[in-house]
């Protein structure tokens, strides 16, 4: 017979419906002739009871993969529940033997991220991945609707878009080619690509050649950043969901569209998640920011407020530290704030020159993490990005966008973990992603 999911019975199963469900085991209680499992296949938070009149004694351990076959009935407390005919176990789980999770203990999240691979199975962490997976689908379908084309951007690359160095190098690891290459003095940076070649730290560059043939584009992979940060913000790889528009003059009309992206997929995932972000959440975060409007301010007012009314000055004329992002958000009463208008040399060099010797970018600022977007309306003059270019650049391919069929174009770029973070109020971004990878942890 085929097998229901839990979320399935829970909801839609009819009472004296017989059927088959398959899961794990969270938690057991052994009375004399009656056994009470509680199972859980990931479909939904919830546990499914299931009861057995034991008489063969069978031994049920949290963590063990079982299958039952029953009876559905109504608990005492009104819930659908399964009467069992029997249970299989189909693999043990014993502490004894080093399973890391004992029953009904809490655990740091420190503590269990050392075990990635059963990570999983810890109940906020299958949350997480199914609010991930809900927001991933939030985003396409938001995007989809308002006439933006997905396009995939390339792992592989020869730019370094951001220009801040933090780029891994990629060189091949394969014998024969490299034997072939030493014979002909071949730098084995060049080796495979004829060039250094890095795993991407944005997609925007190849995305905006998109852009200027499909108008409204998007593109929401991996990126990398060979960042030596231990902090609780950054990760070595993560995923990016980035957007550009051809046709936009105007960078409020770009912070217009983040807003309400952020507030469209929120408001969804609130709605449409809501168990999954009360166990991340334990309902002690504060949503009520997507009903009100986002803040927006200069740079130089934003510099402003930080030096003279938090008295955090800038270290250096530009940057803003992370204790100034979030004293900032702070300071805004936790509603998220653009800060825009940035000094030209704070930035990257495709961000378009404004007067004063600014770009037309924005930062957005969240309350508790800080950055989460940043984006710009990009530098359409020839002539000027030709001057902007890094040396040695093997970008003629860019400047060639702006030569044929020029159009002014801005997007950005949206940080899907620090997203997560956001919205499941988490301190560490290493827990709102499968696998994080940070300096010296690659093992998994
Ligand atoms: O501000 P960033 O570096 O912007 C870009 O890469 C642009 N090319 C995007 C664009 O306009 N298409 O990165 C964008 C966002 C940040 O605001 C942040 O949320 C996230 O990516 N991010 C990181 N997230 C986790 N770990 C890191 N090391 C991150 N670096 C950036
Ligand atoms: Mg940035």
């Amino acid at each position: 017979c085929s097998y229901k999911s839990i979320s399935n019975v829970l909801k839609a199963s009819q009472i004296g419906e017989e059927i088959s469900i398959q899961g794990w085991v969270k938690s057991v209680r052994k009375q004399k002739n009656v056994t009470f499992c509680d199972i859980n296949d990931g479909s939904t938070v919830k546990h499914l009871q299931v009861v057995l009149q034991d008489k063969s004694n069978i031994k049920i351990t949290v963590g063990s993969s079982v299958q039952a076959f029953g009876t559905v009935c109504k608990s005492p407390k009104g819930v659908n529940e399964i009467e069992a005919k029997n249970i299989t176990v189909i693999g043990e789980c014993d502490i004894e033997k080093g399973y890391p999770f004992a029953p009904r203990k809490q655990y740091a999240p420190e503590y269990i991220r050392e075990y990635l691979h059963l990570r999983p199975k810890t109940k906020k962490f299958s949350s997480v991945l199914r609010v991930r997976h809900g927001a991933t689908l939030a985003f396409h379908n938001y995007l989809d609707r308002n006439g933006y084309v997905c396009v995939q951007t390339p792992i592989l690359t020869s730019n370094d878009c951001e220009g801040a160095g933090e780029v891994f190098k990629v060189v091949p690891d394969n014998n024969n080619l490299l034997k072939s290459m030493a014979k002909e003095n071949v730098n084995i940076e060049d080796a495979y690509f004829d060039k250094k070649s890095f795993l991407t730290v944005s997609g925007q560059l190849h995305l905006e050649t998109a852009a200027h043939a499909l108008k409204q584009v998007y593109c929401f992979g991996p990126a990398f950043r060979a960042e030596n940060s231990q902090s609780r913000h950054h990760l070595s790889e993560f995923y990016m969901l980035e957007l550009e528009k051809a046709f936009l003059t105007s960078l409020d009309n770009l912070l217009e569209i983040t807003e309400d992206l952020i507030k469209g997929v929120t408001k969804h995932l609130l709605d449409r998640y809501t168990d999954d972000i009360y166990v991340c959440t334990e309902n002690k975060h504060n949503f009520s920011w997507v009903d009100k409007k986002f803040k927006v301010l200069t740079y130089f007012e934003a510099a402003d407020i930080v030096t003279n009314k938090l008295s955090k000055p800038l270290k250096y004329k530009g940057a803003f530290s992370k204790e100034h992002e979030l004293a900032l958000t702070e300071y805004f009463e936790n509603i998220p704030v653009f800060v825009i208008n940035w000094p030209k040399l704070e930035k990257p060099f495709y961000m378009k020159e404004i007067e004063d010797s600014n770009v037309a970018a924005f930062d957005l600022l969240v309350p508790q993490i800080g950055e989460l977007v940043g984006g710009s309306l990009r530098e359409d003059n020839y002539e000027k990005l030709q001057s902007r270019l890094p040396p040695n650049h093997y970008l003629d391919w860019y400047l060639d966008l702006r030569k044929f069929g020029n159009v002014p174009t801005g997007g950005f770029g949206l940080g899907f973990e620090r997203y997560i973070q956001f919205i499941l109020g988490m301190h560490n971004i290493k827990d709102s992603i499968p696998f994080p990878r940070w300096p010296h942890n690659c093992d998994f």
